[in-house]
């Protein structure tokens, strides 16, 4: 699944095995002033660099508190686990019942998710896709829950209006959508966002409905919940 590299990935890759630790902060600087991630086909390259060189600050977090109660309301059915990382959600969501698609742009993140998957004893179905162009992956529609921890806070505007496009047109009428992402203002990582931009985002095809501090990272940051139900 993970195709061919472009040279600038072989470069970066062939640099982060001789000398990580170099590697590793050339591949944080540009993340934290969040410029990258901002730009189309550069933010799949930062993830995919920051997870071979094993920087990934947000893995093993304590999951959302609004996740399980609002799986348990809703019963069971299809979930989507946007930029799935390693896949922890996606399990919980697995062993609640749920049949869970997990995507994300960067292989090696769904390859430790399927190990992690198949150590918890629980079937994910995983999948090398942009968010911002789901459907061209075939992914198609009826997904009740939709889950994003932290994929949706980096991207520019331009590829957030894709993003909700598309996981508009995969979700069931109805469908709840949790959000959880930094606030903007940091100094460093993910751009962030605010209930405002949330709703300018959504607001065409979903209803914001409640939002507020959920947990907070290893580096002392509260993030957000956002819950928007489908029109
Ligand atoms: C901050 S990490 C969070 C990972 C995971 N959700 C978690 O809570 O641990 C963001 C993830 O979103 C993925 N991602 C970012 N933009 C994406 C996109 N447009 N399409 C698919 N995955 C994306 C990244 O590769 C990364 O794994």
């Amino acid at each position: 699944m993970s195709g061919q590299k472009s040279t600038s990935e072989r470069i970066v890759i062939s640099f982060s095995q001789r000398r990580p630790w170099r590697a590793a902060r050339f591949a944080i600087g540009p993340f934290r002033s969040g410029t990258l991630l901002r730009m189309p086909n550069l933010g799949r390259l930062m993830y995919g660099v920051m997870y071979r060189v094993g920087f990934t600050p947000w893995d093993g977090h304590v999951l959302p508190s609004r996740l399980q109660p609002l799986a348990a309301e809703l019963g069971k059915g299809k979930a989507l686990d946007i930029g799935c990382g390693t896949g922890d959600t996606s399990i919980l969501l697995a062993k609640l019942g749920w049949e869970v698609l997990a995507i994300d742009f960067v292989e090696r993140a769904l390859e430790s998710a399927g190990k992690k998957a198949a150590a918890a004893g629980v079937t994910v179905r995983f999948l090398r896709a942009d968010a911002t162009k789901l459907r061209s992956y075939g992914v198609s529609g009826g997904f009740t829950l939709l889950c994003d921890n932290g994929c949706m806070h980096g991207p520019s505007d331009e590829q957030r209006d894709a993003y909700v496009r598309e996981v508009s047109a995969v979700a069931a009428s109805g469908a709840r959508l949790l959000l959880v992402a930094f606030l903007p203002g940091k100094r460093r990582g993910p751009r962030g966002i605010s209930r405002n931009e949330v709703e300018r985002c959504f607001s065409s095809s979903w209803e914001l409905f409640d939002s507020g501090p959920d947990f907070t990272s290893r580096a002392g940051e509260t993030l957000q919940f956002y819950e928007l139900r489908r029109r």
